[in-house]
């Protein structure tokens, strides 16, 4: 029987591969303008990371988490999300000793038990950035300055960015006795998972996916209405320097975010369908992960939601390049030739392909065609002797002499002429 993919898992096949290229490649080109270098960190970790860095009343640690004991007895967990290891890994290096901000993107796969629909997988992948060091609002506008920047440079137009503020320790707990005020009359209704945030973290219950909560949850009051001065302060600042920016947002009190370790600004960048990119401020992870006391913001931007919102866009992503030059060959030495010619040109940067098929001389321009070919070369006897030979433009059946030992000349042509 046929093996299939896990649930809720996708191949990236071949035909797809140039889309993730061109966004990888934003990511990174953009990154660097903002001085951001990437960090690399492990696809698992102590699962007490996440239980410490995520929050133990999350729908992921609570529902989502691939955890396993490895053969030595510990508890691992497949990272859930790339933020917690990002600020494991500089804590561990003792980054923070370096001049600040630290400034650090991933491209990564990310593993949550999730199920299974259009635009949410089990693995799936994220373009991250965090920036550690700066309490700043000037930061917050920046990073999300550069989610819109890398969204508008791949070509999307219909998004949104909302915002909003979610307070610090100082003024979140008169908030969370408000809205348990406000739950208590139907905490029997809640689904059961809520009932346990209840007294540990009634703000999770706002982030519930089931409908019940949901409905109980639609008037709840508004963190807005509670936050501290110096969280105000902080906010209008942010939405200053997205106005000289000129970046639109709209504020919505309504979003929460599924993580527990924002405080202050959060941000999502959403279309019609789905959520592309989620973040804000986590001024309390660093220390909370056994580090120093140190401010930080980021977000981080789901790739496969990206890549099916440019398909529904129908923005055209510039295609890599195809087989440049294919060497047909005829007879036992011809061949030999052709083998060596393709290796040669590809060490000077030409995409060359031969015949490993075994094909008939005839079978060999079709599949030149077929796999889209920009040039055609023949090498048979007359070409071996005279070591002269032409190419030629697949697309307009055009001619170019050329000498078989003057490589740099064949790449040149190539190269031009296409
Ligand atoms: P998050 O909102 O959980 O935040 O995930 C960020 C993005 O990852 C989402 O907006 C979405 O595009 C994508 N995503 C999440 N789950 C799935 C899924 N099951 N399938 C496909 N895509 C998904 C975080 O992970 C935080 N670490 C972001 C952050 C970084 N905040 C500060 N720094």
């Amino acid at each position: 029987m046929e093996i299939q993919a896990p649930k809720g898992t996708k191949d990236m096949l071949p035909s797809q591969a140039y889309k993730w290229h061109y966004v990888e490649n934003i990511f990174r080109e953009i990154s660097k303008n903002f001085g951001i270098k990437e960090i690399r960190t492990p696809v698992f970790e102590h699962t007490e990371l996440f239980l410490r860095g995520v929050g133990e009343t999350t729908d992921i640690v609570q529902k989502e988490m691939y955890t396993f004991k490895d053969k030595g007895d510990r508890s691992i967990t497949l990272k859930p999300e790339g933020t917690a290891p990002a600020v494991r890994a500089f804590i561990e290096s003792r980054l923070f000793n370096e001049a600040q901000p630290t400034k650090l993107y991933y491209i990564t796969p990310c593993f949550r038990y999730e199920k299974a629909q259009k635009g949410r997988y089990r693995q799936f992948h994220q373009y991250g950035v965090e920036m550690f060091g700066s309490k700043e609002p000037s930061m917050d506008a920046e990073v999300m300055a550069l989610a819109m920047g890398v969204l508008k440079k791949v070509g999307l137009k219909s998004l949104k960015l909302n915002i909003n503020n979610l307070g610090c320790p100082e003024c979140r707990p008169k908030y969370n006795e408000a809205l348990k005020a406000f739950l208590k009359e139907n905490y029997d209704s809640l689904c059961e998972t809520c009932k346990t945030r209840f007294e540990k973290n009634p703000m999770r219950i706002l982030d519930c996916k089931e409908k019940s909560c949901k409905e109980i949850t639609k008037n709840a009051p508004i963190i807005l209405d509670y936050t501290c001065d110096s969280c105000n302060d902080h906010f209008s600042k942010v939405k200053e320097y997205l106005d000289v920016l000129e970046i639109p947002y709209s504020v919505d009190p309504g979003i929460v975010r599924g993580l527990d370790y924002y405080t202050k600004t959060i941000f999502e960048i959403l279309n019609d369908d789905y959520t592309v990119c989620g973040g804000g401020r986590y001024d309390k992870l660093i220390e909370e992960i056994g580090g120093p006391e140190m401010p930080a913001v980021g977000f981080g931007m789901g790739i496969e939601r990206l890549i099916a919102t440019i398909e529904d866009e129908n923005i055209e992503v510039p295609r890599e390049d195809d087989i440049e030059l294919y060497i047909s060959a005829r007879g036992e030495e011809g061949k030999m030739y052709a083998f060596k010619l393709a290796h040669k040109l590809r060490e000077i940067g030409v995409n060359a392909e031969i015949n490993h098929a075994g094909r008939s001389f005839k079978a060999e321009m079709k599949f030149a065609n077929k796999i889209g070919a920009l040039f055609n070369l023949v090498i048979g006897d007359d070409e071996l002797g005279t070591k002269e030979a032409k190419i030629k433009r697949m697309k307009d059946r055009e001619e170019f002499n050329i000498k078989l030992d003057n490589l740099e000349e064949i790449k040149q042509i190539i190269k031009s002429q296409k």
